[in-house]
């Protein structure tokens, strides 16, 4: 493993910045340094912490033609102990590789990852907000720095890390849900289990479609028979069908949420039933309608959990759910933050401690 380089002017920016705004948001403010490392002939050269600041990239760089590119999002809370800790970080680096594989890019070891991580949330520590559902979110992403128009897998490319002290993402209103029956997110082999920005790209002319219908969120369907739910464009779905939770199963055309994942886990150890199995959109719809579908609801690292008060097709029809402010859903959401939070008990190694600096 390499280790990371810790440029002076950079721990000399983050030291003296503060943020004064009580209204955090997502994404709005950023920590002012950033780690950077570079692949070339082959592996992995060096890595760096510096000042936060644009990159310069040759016009012919083929991330801007390509899309060669993949990325991850997580969060860092601070406890009531004052120290900061990640969510299930080693699962990121999982599906970073896991990305980098499907994109033709190199992997990362887990170790150096998780490094880069835990050395931005060092120096960032002032900069972690404390109100419960606020955190640091980390955005770790690397893209084809290569140069050249020619199309196949690049040699070079830059891993980077920067992070965003962030609100709580959910205002607290209930989705209102799109049922998208016509484009589609991906394909069997395609890149649906990658967390590439392609995937995104192509979901915005849904979104768009979507705001316009008065919604909040796309639900992707499959791409062959366009009726088994999928996901939204960045968030895992669940419903409450007679009174059992249900989520589709996971195939390549859906990525595998860590907050989805998680929820299956502590239903686990509350020795509750959690059904994962191809959900067709019209039996959901007929169990919305006769009221044995009582909640739905999206989930994320970001959101959290959200709970969804209606969907709506295409042609108008609105399906909405028996409670849309889903009590049970937000039960879960609760849990979730008490241990993302340090409220509540977390199950072994879901939090990784950050280092302590004196700096
Ligand atoms: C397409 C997609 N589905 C699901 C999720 C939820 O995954 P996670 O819970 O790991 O944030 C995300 C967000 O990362 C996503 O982009």
């Amino acid at each position: 493993m390499k280790k990371v380089e810790i440029h002076p002017e950079a721990v000399e920016r983050v030291k003296k910045f503060t943020i004064n705004d009580t209204v955090l948001g997502f994404g709005k403010y950023m920590s002012p340094i950033m780690i950077q490392g570079l692949y070339d002939n082959g592996e992995w050269q060096q890595f760096d912490l510096l000042p936060y600041g644009p990159i310069s990239l040759d016009p012919c760089t083929k991330v801007l033609h390509y899309g060669q590119e993949i990325f991850e999002g997580m969060k860092a809370f601070r406890h009531p102990d004052e120290k900061v800790y990640m969510f299930r970080p080693e699962q990121n680096a999982r599906r970073f590789n896991h990305s980098a594989r499907r994109m033709a890019m190199p992997e990362i070891p887990e170790e150096q990852f998780l490094q880069c991580c835990d050395i931005i949330t060092a120096y960032s520590h002032h900069l972690v907000p404390k109100r419960l559902g606020e955190s640091l979110y980390l955005r770790p992403f690397m893209i084809a720095t290569e140069v050249g128009l020619g199309i196949k897998p690049a040699k070079q490319f830059l891993f980077m890390i920067v992070a965003s002290p962030s609100g709580a993402y959910f205002s607290g209103d209930s989705v209102k849900v799109y049922v998208e029956k016509k484009d589609i997110r991906a394909a069997d082999g395609g890149t649906g289990a990658a967390k590439t920005g392609g995937n995104y790209a192509a979901s915005l002319q849904s979104y768009k479609k979507t705001l316009e219908a008065g919604c909040d969120q796309t639900l992707w369907l499959d791409a062959i028979e366009h009726k088994y739910i999928e996901e939204m464009s960045g968030m895992n779905f669940f419903a409450i069908i007679n009174g059992v939770l249900h989520t589709p199963s996971l195939t390549d055309t859906i990525l595998n949420g860590i907050t989805r994942h998680s929820i299956i886990e502590i239903m686990g150890l509350d020795k509750r039933q959690v059904v994962e199995k191809r959900m067709d959109i019209n039996e959901l719809l007929k169990h919305v309608e006769d009221g044995s579908c009582t909640e739905a609801f999206v989930c994320g690292t970001a959101s959290v959990v959200a709970p969804i008060s209606q969907f709506q097709l295409a042609d108008g029809s609105i399906y909405h759910l028996k409670e849309p402010m889903g009590p049970q859903a937000m039960k879960i959401r609760e849990r979730l933050i008490g241990i993302q939070a340090g409220r509540d008990e977390a199950p072994a190694g879901w939090l990784r401690p950050t280092p302590n600096l004196e700096f």
